[in-house]
Order: structure tokens, then C-alpha cells, then sequence
């Protein structure tokens, strides 16, 4: 059954249900234009029938490798980065636990996270953690160039053949990467690791699916069919119709292209439950890289509420009116806990009491959408009844179709990111890497 819900009332005041209907016969043409293949970047649509073609044999494989590894980890460490890391990350840290403390209480292996920055400090703390700890590491690069992940991994491997010898290393290393080609690979098949492939068709920030998302997420505890059947009853949803009063993947897609028509080029995803955040950075680069370009596109930005109603609040408020809100709203919370009575009243919260503190932050939640919409800012909503693995599998393919979809609307190709270069080519041109000598040249000149 389809748990989420779209509502875009509140962006009514801004956009006409008429000129978010005229985008109907172009949302159609796009459906058809990802389902047939024969769009821009059409080499990479694996991922729009993962779900319901993932293989028994695959799961098996993640799911052994994940028990073989949960056994051996207090600490289990991922490296990655961009696509390689944040759909993992989104997933694990959306159904785990928000304190160390009950994280172990439950017998999973603490999560962490390399090779997404280049921080001496970063991963010298990381060092001294696994100084302590048993862990083990699943390395994840599809190009196996990558320079953080890279870099990282040189470090980690070094300390893990030092601290367990290189036989027992063995063991504690899976490699995901290229089925044939990249550094990561030659060194996986000279090392002997276990190793899973990232498919060809599918690129890393639509790869959360594959054993890139998913083995991480088994280790960390979860469960990874239950995740692909919510995405695979998205996935035959997504087929059944097309029309933006039946599909809440076109309404997405045609609502947001129509607000940006109307000059609204930021769009902002909003929780209020901060076990969301790195499901918003997931989102993040989903749309970031895959709309932004050509010098089009709709930045995507996102705040934690209430946290952030105390910080950027203001600016969305009363700063410039460029933008329109998503909110990713949670029906239910795990747990039940109520405002307690205070017989002084001191902080005068009595007029509260008894309510359960998920109610406050609903009607925080109502109060601030109403004072943005009234601020000039339009709010839309993507309900889902709790977070689960079901809700959170439907979430992925929901945003990724709609992502598809929009792309191909604003007429970009939503699956590549020549962009991501530049900063790589001034770095190595700085670092002196060899085959970039007139690149380090020309930069020296600059500076
Ligand atoms: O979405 C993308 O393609 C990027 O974010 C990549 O996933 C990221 O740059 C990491 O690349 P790789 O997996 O080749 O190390």
C-alpha cells in the first residue's frame, strides 16, 4: 500500500491549480520518456527497476556478508562519498536510535563514516576510536579513484593490517566498487576480498538500492527487504498512472517546475524530526546534482526544525522570496511521552500538560507553515505515517522518479555531473598530480 501523501494546498496562493495542470501533457511525455529509455543520460536508468528486479541470490549474498561482519564490529566503519555514502547514511541513521548509549543496547555495531572529507583531524580521531575497537571496514568507490574515499582507506588499511595482520584484514574489508575496471577493484582481486559490484547503469546518487546502500544498512542492523519491497510497491505505483491528481510523483514534479516559473529557485526540505537530517542530505544531492546545471535548476537547501526555526528561521520568513518549503512530515513518532503538570508552574507549560510532546510539534509544525506561507513563501507536504524501513524504501523511489521526471521538465539530463570536475582538476593540478603538469602550470600563474 502506497503510505505517503502529497499536499500542495499551501502552494495555492502562489500557483494555480491551472498552471500546475498545463504541465500535465509534458509530465506524461517525461513518465514515458523515462520508461522508454530514450532520453538524455538513458545509460543510467537501472535504478528505476531495481526494486522489483533485485535478485534473491544478491540479498542472500548482502545479508551473510552483513552477519559475518556484525559479528566482528563494535565499529563499522564506511567509506565513501556523494553517492557512495549519503543514501547508507540516510537510511541508518533515519531508523537508528539517536544515542550512542541505546545504539549499543540493541546490539548493533556503532556506524561510522570516512573518505567524505579530507580532515587530518577528522580521521586521526578516527584512528584513535579504532585504536580501541573491533571493526571492520566496507569500502565504496564505483570509479575506485575517488580521492577522499582513497585517501582514506590507505589510512584505514594500513592501521587495520597493523592492528590485526594482513591475513585477518582479509576478513574485516568488503570492497564495492566497478565490476571490472578502477584502482579499488585491482586491489580488492589482489587482496582477495569480498567484493560487490556497483551496476553500470546506475549512478551513485541513485544507487542507495544496490549493494551500496544496502549492504551498510544490513550491517547496521536493518532490514534491507523490507526496504526494497516498500520501494518496489512505489516503483509499481509509480507505473500505474501518470496524471498529477492520481500520482504524487507527477504532482511533485509539476508543482515544483511551476513554482519555479515563478522565479521560486530554492526549494527548502524541511523535518522536525532530526533523525531526517541525512535523509535531507541524501535528497540533497539527489536534486543538487542532477538538476543543477546548464545554469538551471532549483537549489535545494534544507533545515531541521525546530532547530533552525531559532537560526534561518528569520531569513525564510522575511529574507529574500525565493523559495518554497517541502516539508517531509512524520504522522507518528516510536514513542509516547507527555508534558508532565508542574504544580508551580514556574515556566507556565501547564497550559500543556497531558498533551504528548509529538502534538507540540505538529502544531509547531502547522504554525510555522502557515507564517511562511503568509511570509510569501509556498509549502508543500509529503506526509508518511512513521519511519520505517517500508516508508523510507517508498521515500527513496518517490523522490527519485519525481527527481527524474523534473529534470527531464527543466530539459537537462538528470543523471550526469560534469561539474563535480573542475574543483578535482585545480586540485590535482595544485598537488602536482602527474599528467597535470600544464594544469599546474596554468593555476600557479593565478596565484
Ligand atoms: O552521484 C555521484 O555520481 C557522485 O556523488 C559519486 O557517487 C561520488 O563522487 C563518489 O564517486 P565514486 O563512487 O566513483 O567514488
Amino acid at each position: 500500500m502506497i503510505q505517503i501523501k502529497f499536499n500542495y494546498e499551501k502552494a495555492l496562493k502562489f500557483v494555480s491549480e491551472s498552471e500546475i495542470h498545463a504541465f500535465q501533457n509534458a509530465v506524461d511525455q517525461q513518465f514515458n520518456t523515462v520508461k522508454k529509455g530514450n532520453g538524455k543520460g538513458n545509460d543510467f536508468l537501472g535504478w528505476t527497476n531495481l526494486p522489483s528486479s533485485f535478485k534473491e541470490g544478491l540479498i542472500n549474498k548482502i545479508e551473510k556478508a552483513a552477519a559475518r561482519f556484525r559479528e566482528k564490529s563494535e565499529v563499522s566503519v564506511v567509506i565513501g562519498i556523494g553517492g557512495s555514502y549519503l543514501g547508507a547514511r540516510a537510511v541508518i541513521e533515519a531508523l537508528s536510535p539517536h544515542f550512542n548509549l541505546l545504539k549499543k543496547k540493541l546490539g548493533n555495531p556503532v556506524m561510522l563514516y570516512a573518505g567524505n572529507n579530507i580532515s587530518e583531524d577528522y580521521l586521526a580521531e578516527l584512528v584513535q576510536v579504532l585504536d580501541e575497537k573491533d571493526y571492520t571496514l566496507t569500502v565504496i568507490s564505483k570509479s575506485g579513484t575517488t580521492t577522499e574515499p582513497a585517501l582514506a582507506f590507505r589510512i584505514l588499511r594500513e592501521h587495520m593490517e597493523a592492528k590485526y595482520g594482513k591475513e585477518e584484514s582479509r576478513n574485516r574489508i568488503i570492497a564495492i566498487t566497478d565490476k571490472e575496471k578502477g584502482a579499488l577493484k585491482q586491489l580488492a582481486d589482489e587482496e582477495n576480498y569480498e567484493t560487490f559490484v556497483v551496476p553500470d547503469n546506475v549512478g551513485g546518487r541513485y544507487s542507495v538500492l544496490t549493494p551500496v546502500g544496502l549492504l551498510p544498512i544490513a550491517i547496521a542492523g536493518f532490514d534491507i527487504r523490507k526496504l526494497l519491497a516498500g520501494a518496489a510497491e512505489m516503483e509499481k505505483f509509480a507505473a500505474s498512472s501518470t496524471k498529477i491528481d492520481k500520482n504524487p510523483i507527477a504532482a511533485y514534479a509539476a508543482v515544483r517546475n511551476a513554482l519555479y516559473q515563478k522565479g521560486k529557485s530554492t526549494e527548502i526540505m524541511v523535518n522536525y524530526e532530526p533523525r531526517l537530517f541525512y535523509f535531507t542530505e541524501w535528497w540533497k544531492q539527489l536534486y543538487g546534482e542532477s538538476e543543477g546545471k546548464e545554469n538551471k535548476g532549483i537549489f535545494p537547501a534544507g533545515v531541521s526544525n525546530t532547530t533552525d526555526l531559532h537560526s534561518m528561521g528569520q531569513f525564510i520568513q522575511e529574507g529574500s522570496r525565493i523559495m518554497f518549503e517541502t516539508v517531509l512530515s512524520v504522522e507518528n513518532p516510536a514513542h509516547i511521552l507527555k508534558v508532565p503538570t508542574d504544580k508551580n508552574n514556574l515556566d507556565k507549560l501547564n497550559y500543556i500538560a497531558g498533551k504528548r510532546i509529538h502534538e507540540v510539534n505538529q502544531m509547531a509544525e502547522l504554525g510555522t507553515a502557515l507564517a511562511h506561507v503568509d511570509g510569501g513563501v509556498p509549502n508543500l507536504k509529503v506526509s508518511i505515517p512513521e519511519i520505517n524501513e517500508n516508508t523510507l524504501g517508498q521515500l527513496i523511489y518517490f523522490y527519485e522518479m519525481a527527481c527524474a521526471v523534473s529534470g527531464y521538465l527543466l530539459g537537462i539530463n538528470p543523471f550526469d555531473q560534469p561539474g563535480v570536475e573542475a574543483y578535482k582538476r585545480n586540485m590535482f593540478a595544485l598537488l602536482g598530480k602527474p599528467g597535470f603538469e600544464e594544469e599546474t602550470a596554468s593555476i600557479r600563474k593565478k596565484l
